[in-house]
């Protein structure tokens, strides 16, 4: 299969990296030569790597690499069975790229995003033959990260989703389905894990420090949302719930957190730039948390609802299936468990009540309770 990739940054050269590991012949286009040198010389330091550590022999590498021709010209994708484009977030450029890459390519090949926020009608809708568009979002870094959605436009057609998720399963990938709605699967029911934990900080229930202690002890969650949120970048991350919640059309259950817009302008973006929520300055010490186990189980009783709660409306509003759901929360953001089978596992019962306990004590919308759930709970039904 001949692949074809617009954009060769973080995501379009790990997208190439995974088509040419399972035998695709990738042509990575940028218009940025700085960013086709970049992407060669990380593919040859990635390989590098995987060889030292044993886990890839040497004349694997040379396949790898022999599959990716690194192009500066976009009529270079001309042969392309498939092409994925994972540009600046920007509609207007993404709409002229895609008006011209239709003039060079056949007639059956199909033309995917890799979008995270924009919605894959108004890409499609660029196109002369929009029922070849199709969104297929990869997560970062896309070698390792099992997950993948592919998310149909009103105008894709039932082929054009068939061979997509065909091709993203022979890539190894799992495949969840989501409808064209904002953040997807993932980038909406993670949102909770964010802005509660900030919620909570807000109100001076605990410091960053407990709050991550009580997700990582009391749920098993690999990092805790402060950690996290360090990491993916708090300008980044405050971003997508940005955009999430404009897209939303004001729903309060996404509002944004003056506390992450505030370190966001400091500039105290994480990681990244030596400090965030924790200092990542040499030899700086990190905090210790208050480990009180009903505090803990208090905060994490908290987070978890509101991060079930989405995951049922997400449901309730036909986002996905109950498994692509679970699957997308394990293998793109790597919860320890689906969402929906732990509603299962705490009772639907429990769910409804600390959820109306939340709503009884604000009176915000925030907290209203999905009506499945409490479909559920009055007719005895489970997720699973
Ligand atoms: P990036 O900034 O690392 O790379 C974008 C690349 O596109 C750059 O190399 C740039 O030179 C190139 N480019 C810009 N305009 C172009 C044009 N007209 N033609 C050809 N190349 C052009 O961005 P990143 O992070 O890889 O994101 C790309 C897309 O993937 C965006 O739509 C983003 O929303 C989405 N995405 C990003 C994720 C992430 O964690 N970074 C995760 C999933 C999706």
């Amino acid at each position: 299969m001949n692949v074809g990739i617009i954009g060769g940054g973080t995501m379009g050269s790990g997208i190439a990296q995974v088509a040419a590991t399972a035998g695709c012949k990738v042509k990575l286009f940028d218009t940025s030569q700085e960013a086709l040198d970049k992407a060669k010389a990380g593919l040859e330091k990635i390989l590098l790597r995987l060889i030292e550590k044993g886990r890839m022999a040497s004349e694997e590498k040379n396949r790898i690499q022999a599959n990716i021709r690194y192009v500066d010209s976009l009529k270079e994708l001309a042969d392309s069975d498939l092409t994925i484009e994972a540009i600046i977030e920007n509609i207007d450029i993404k709409k002229k790229v895609f008006s011209e890459l239709e003039s060079y390519v056949s007639y059956t090949c199909i033309i995917a995003s890799n979008t995270s926020s924009l919605s894959i009608a108004s890409i499609a809708a660029s196109l002369k033959k929009p029922e070849r568009c199709v969104g297929i979002h990869f997560f970062n870094p896309a070698p390792l990260m099992k997950l993948v959605e592919v998310i149909p436009a009103i105008q894709t057609s039932s082929e054009t989703l068939e061979k997509a998720i065909d091709t993203i399963a022979n890539w190894k990938k799992t495949v969840a389905v989501a409808k064209d709605t904002p953040g997807f699967i993932v980038n909406r029911v993670a949102r909770p894990f964010y802005g509660e934990a900030l919620r909570i900080y807000e109100e001076g229930i605990a410091d960053f420090a407990t709050i991550d202690y009580s997700l990582k002890t009391i749920g098993g969650f690999r990092m805790g949302p402060f950690e996290l949120m360090d990491f993916i970048g708090n300008d980044v991350n405050y971003t997508v719930t940005e955009t999430v919640f404009t897209a939303f059309y004001f729903d309060s259950r996404y509002k944004p957190a003056f506390t992450q817009k505030r370190f966001a302008e400091a500039g105290y973006l994480g990681r990244k730039s030596g400090k965030g929520y924790y200092d990542y300055t040499e030899g700086a010490t990190k905090p210790t948390p208050i480990k009180n186990e009903v505090l803990a189980r208090g905060i994490f009783d908290r987070v978890l609802v509101m991060l079930i709660n989405e995951a049922a409306d997400a449901l309730f509003f036909n986002i996905a299936s109950a498994e692509d759901i679970d699957n997308a929360m394990t293998k793109g953001v790597n919860y320890p468990k689906g969402l929906l089978a732990w509603a299962d596992e705490k009772g639907i019962n429990w769910c409804v009540s600390k959820l109306d306990e939340l709503y009884n004590e604000y009176h915000e919308d925030r907290y209203r309770c999905s009506p499945l759930l409490r479909k559920m709970n009055r007719e005895h039904k489970t997720f699973f």
